[in-house]
């Protein structure tokens, strides 16, 4: 009997490891962005998550024809005057002093962004592919002039491959994600869902999802088989140990 409570108590514990290992990961997962960002603030202090703005871009006859909701930060190189070196900062992109502008065609659209008197222009450039009725971010450009900027910035990439999305649908990543504009410009987005083309009645199409979301999802669901499986182990080890110790009595 002392045998097979041994064999149940020890498949118990690994039972408990691995719960407690998935509740802690759980845990780091949600409480390490704060302090890395505590410990790593040391240079120069770095903002938190950007707040999500909401962007239009309406066609000539009045309806929305591209539509964006996400959280914007950039990260951005420049020669700073009051420490006159280059620098490297990060910058939230602030949704209520931003305006939104655009245009609609039928195989490109842009949207722009520009910050309170115009001190910064963020632009992006969806191209659509009307052969396979796919769409992408194929275009940033920013130009900057910033109180401690030395001269003004501008960065612009043309040949991106970004925010993948089908016709009709609209494309979401709830994961940080970094576009790399150039060596001197990146954008950290967060929790963005776009739709440059095919809206219908000023709203998001059924969204897709990026990989980054469908990897974390990923984690859930391994952790569950993992311990479905534990306890099917456990199931099988006091059965067995059931049938031997029968089998024991019977003996003698
Ligand atoms: C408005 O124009 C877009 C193209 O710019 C077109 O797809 C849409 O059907 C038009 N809507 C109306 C109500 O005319
Ligand atoms: C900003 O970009 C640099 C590299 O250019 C990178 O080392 C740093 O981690 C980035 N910071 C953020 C907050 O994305
Ligand atoms: C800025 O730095 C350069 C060299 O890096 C130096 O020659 C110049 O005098 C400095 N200017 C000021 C205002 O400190
Ligand atoms: C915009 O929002 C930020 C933070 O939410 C706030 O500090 C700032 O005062 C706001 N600015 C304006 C012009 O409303
Ligand atoms: C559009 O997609 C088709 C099919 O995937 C591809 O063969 C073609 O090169 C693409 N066109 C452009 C301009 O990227
Ligand atoms: C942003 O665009 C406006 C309008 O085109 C322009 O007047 C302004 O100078 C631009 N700002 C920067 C920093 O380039
Ligand atoms: C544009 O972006 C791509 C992808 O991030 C990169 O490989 C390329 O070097 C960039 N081009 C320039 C001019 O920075």
């Amino acid at each position: 009997m002392s045998q097979i409570g041994g064999v149940q108590s020890w498949c118990l514990g690994v039972t408990l490891q691995l719960v407690l290992a998935a509740v802690l990961h759980q845990g780091f997962a949600t409480v390490a962005p704060p302090t890395t960002a505590q410990t790593t603030a040391a240079p120069h202090k770095e903002p938190g998550r950007p707040e999500k703005g909401i962007y239009h871009v309406t066609s000539s006859n009045g309806t929305t024809c591209l539509l964006a909701s996400m959280g914007l930060q950039l990260n951005i190189t420049f020669s700073s005057v009051s420490q006159n070196k280059t620098v490297q900062d990060v910058v939230n992109l602030q949704p209520n002093v931003t305006v939104s502008s655009g245009s609609c065609d039928s195989e490109s659209a842009s949207l722009r962004l520009t910050t309170d008197a115009e001190k910064t222009n963020l632009t992006f450039f969806f191209s659509l592919n009307t052969t396979s009725n796919k769409y992408h971010l194929s275009e940033v450009s920013l130009s900057a002039l910033w109180p401690d900027m030395k001269e003004p910035f501008s960065a612009r990439n043309r040949s991106l491959d970004y925010l993948r999305g089908t016709l009709g649908y609209s494309y979401m990543c709830r994961e940080e994600q970094t576009l790399n504009v150039a060596q001197d410009l990146s954008i950290n987005t967060f929790q963005v869902q776009v739709q440059p083309f095919g809206l219908t009645g000023d709203q998001f199409g059924a969204a897709e999802e990026c990989q980054l979301d469908e990897d974390d999802m990923l984690i859930p669901i391994i952790v569950g088989a993992a311990l479905a499986g534990l306890v099917l182990i456990v199931l099988l080890a006091y059965l067995i140990g059931r049938k031997r110790s029968h089998a024991g009595y019977q003996t003698i």
